[in-house]
């Protein structure tokens, strides 16, 4: 199928369906219409209150695939205690509005019954990636992650899979569950998308009042210090997450939570000269929501 434009990146692709994408909302009924529509997929997981990441992964996948297919779930398996299961953001009727706008094939809806019914049990653990920085955190976290995007690629069966390298753990940790579980699906990472002012995009943002929204720049900022170091030639690990750190403290409303530089790969923390691929991550608090952000050093 040729680009309707090829000045138009975003209208790449097959062109949009008619009448909107058809919205599917139980595992079996996502299956039978996949096996209606054979052939190569690209397919964006997400638990809506889309934006411009969201967005940009679905026009990737658009691009490289004849069909599209958006997973939207909120999925209570990643949540732990006392985190915002109940009060993440929602808004199903605009999801679909932008989906439809974006060309999207179909739209898996799937009720948290139907993907959890009484009597579940199975759970995908990927055992030592999921143990340090947002795993450590957030016990518990990625066993919900790995076992729902499993669940999810088995309804949908993509070619494609799209993930931001926003959540660069996830991604690691979604890598290798479909590389140590033989699965037929080829992982495609995205870059990180950013409001004007640096901001990494994230549903959570909305939770943030006027004043840690105009001071929450400072968290792409302490990245930007340590990538001009970088740059300029310093290897040295602590040295690099200082600079981090000292920007983060200048912020009178910010609470660094964890600065990391680990190795690329295994996501072990690295100390001393940093001779390979690394990836620094931070998190950081204003109130009591929580900013990740990563940069890749290579
Ligand atoms: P969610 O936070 O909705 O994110 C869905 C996808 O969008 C993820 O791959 C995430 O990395 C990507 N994304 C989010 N913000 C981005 C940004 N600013 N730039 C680029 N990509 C961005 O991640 C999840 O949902 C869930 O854990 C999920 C994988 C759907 C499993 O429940």
């Amino acid at each position: 199928m040729p680009p309707a434009s090829d000045a138009d990146f975003s209208l790449a692709g097959a062109p949009p369906r008619p009448g909107g994408p058809v919205i599917l909302t139980s595992p079996a009924a996502m299956q039978r219409w996949r096996r209606d529509h054979p052939g190569e997929l690209g397919f964006v997981p997400t638990m809506g209150y889309l934006h411009d990441g969201h967005l940009a992964l679905v026009r990737r996948s658009r691009a490289e695939n004849p069909l599209t297919v958006v997973s939207i779930f909120v999925n209570p398996a990643q949540f732990g205690p006392g985190e915002d299961f109940e009060r993440y953001p929602r808004d199903e009727v605009r999801d679909l509005a932008l989906l439809r706008e974006a060309g999207v094939d179909a739209v898996y809806l799937p009720s948290a019954a139907e993907m959890y019914p009484p009597g579940y049990q199975t759970y995908v653990t990927v055992e030592h990636l999921t143990q340090r920085l947002e795993g450590a955190a957030r016990p518990g976290h990625f066993r919900g992650v790995a076992t729902v995007v499993l669940k999810l690629f088995n309804a949908v069966s993509p070619t494609r899979a799209y993930f931001g390298r926003k959540d660069a753990q996830q991604l690691r940790v979604i890598r290798r569950m479909v590389r140590d579980l033989d699965l037929p699906v080829e992982v495609v990472p995205c870059e990180i998308v950013r409001e004007p002012d640096g901001l990494a995009m994230s549903s959570r943002n909305v939770y943030l009042s006027p004043e840690q929204r105009g001071a929450a720049p400072v968290v792409k900022r302490s990245l930007d210090a340590a990538a001009a170091a970088w740059a300029a030639g310093e290897r040295d690990a602590e040295t690099l997450r200082r600079i981090v750190r000292g920007v983060i403290a200048a912020e009178p409303l910010a609470a660094l939570e964890y600065v990391s530089l680990a190795d690329d790969e295994t996501l072990e923390e690295l100390e001393g000269r940093v001779e390979r691929p690394a990836l620094l991550s931070l998190v950081v608090r204003f109130g009591s929501t929580r900013l990740l952000d990563n940069l890749e050093l290579a």
